[in-house]
């Protein structure tokens, strides 16, 4: 098959009744950067139906992982939602997009900004040993609607900073901060508001953002990304690209799926 290999689920796991992520096997030759993103999707009616999902998996290990909405009438999730284990998927065989360390100028401390299933690829990013040298601290912060939608909370709160290959380093180097909008949480409220009223740098004891030492990668919702790039670029931040290293960089997670 010219641009997709056939991978099989081996999980899948539903965090609310519109949210949920699976495991698949991996090719042997796919190879991607943390923060990539690629196209997957089924075969419907002999013809791939196909979307573009970032990989929350980080890319020394052995299987895809992938987090996903559903969307009742969507094309793509209203069946993808209904995959188990052992059915098949298809998946591009091209990784690609902007979400990487690389495309980002050297700096002290990593913003990694995510709502709802923009968390995807900051998964792959927080467990890749190399975030941890070219960044001193890394601050994770997803934004959702309600608790039941903080997917992977415990994961990365408890299981991860006590994993045997990079605890050590999520222990000492990474800040996980949730935030939910519409119920009582520990932290509440909209990344934007957050970040406005400083309130996320108070509860972390960190200093406001400032371009010449933090970095700040961003994965939303259409509007999410036009808010928090005019209030990057008001505070002095340029973004980046592929070819050009900056202060910040964009991916679109929220495509019609
Ligand atoms: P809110 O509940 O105030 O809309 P969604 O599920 O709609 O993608 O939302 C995920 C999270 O992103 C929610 O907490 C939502 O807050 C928040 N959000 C929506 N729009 C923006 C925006 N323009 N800037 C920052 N956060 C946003």
């Amino acid at each position: 098959m010219a641009g997709f290999h056939q991978e099989t689920v081996l999980s899948v796991h539903h965090w609310t009744d519109r949210l949920f992520s699976f495991k698949t096997t991996r090719d042997s030759a796919l190879r991607f950067s943390n923060g990539h993103f690629t196209m997957i999707g089924l075969q419907v009616e002999g013809r791939p139906l196909m979307r573009a999902y970032s990989i929350a998996s980080a890319n020394y290990e052995e299987h895809l992982e992938f987090l996903s909405i559903k969307v009742e009438d969507g094309p793509l999730t209203s069946r993808l939602q209904h995959i188990q284990p052992g059915d098949s998927l298809i998946i591009g065989k091209k990784p690609t997009g902007t979400l990487l360390i690389d495309y980002l100028l050297p700096g002290k401390r990593l913003y990694l900004l995510g709502t709802g299933t923009g968390l995807a690829p900051f998964l792959s990013i927080v467990r890749d040993p190399e975030t941890y040298e070219k960044f001193e601290q890394v601050v994770l912060v997803h934004g959702v609607r309600e608790v039941s939608e903080l997917a992977y909370q415990s994961y990365l709160s408890e299981e991860l900073p006590r994993d045997e290959a990079i605890g050590e380093l999520i222990s000492a180097q990474l800040l996980y901060y949730p935030t939910v909008t519409r119920e009582p949480f520990q932290n509440q409220g909209r990344i934007t508001t957050l970040i406005e009223e400083g309130r996320l740098f108070s509860d972390l004891g960190l200093p406001p953002l400032d371009p010449e030492h933090d970095r700040v990668m961003l994965c939303g919702s259409p509007a999410m990304l036009a808010d928090l790039k005019t209030m990057l670029e008001e505070r002095g931040f340029h973004e980046g690209n592929t070819s050009t290293p900056g202060h910040f960089v964009i991916e679109r997670a929220f495509a019609e799926k």
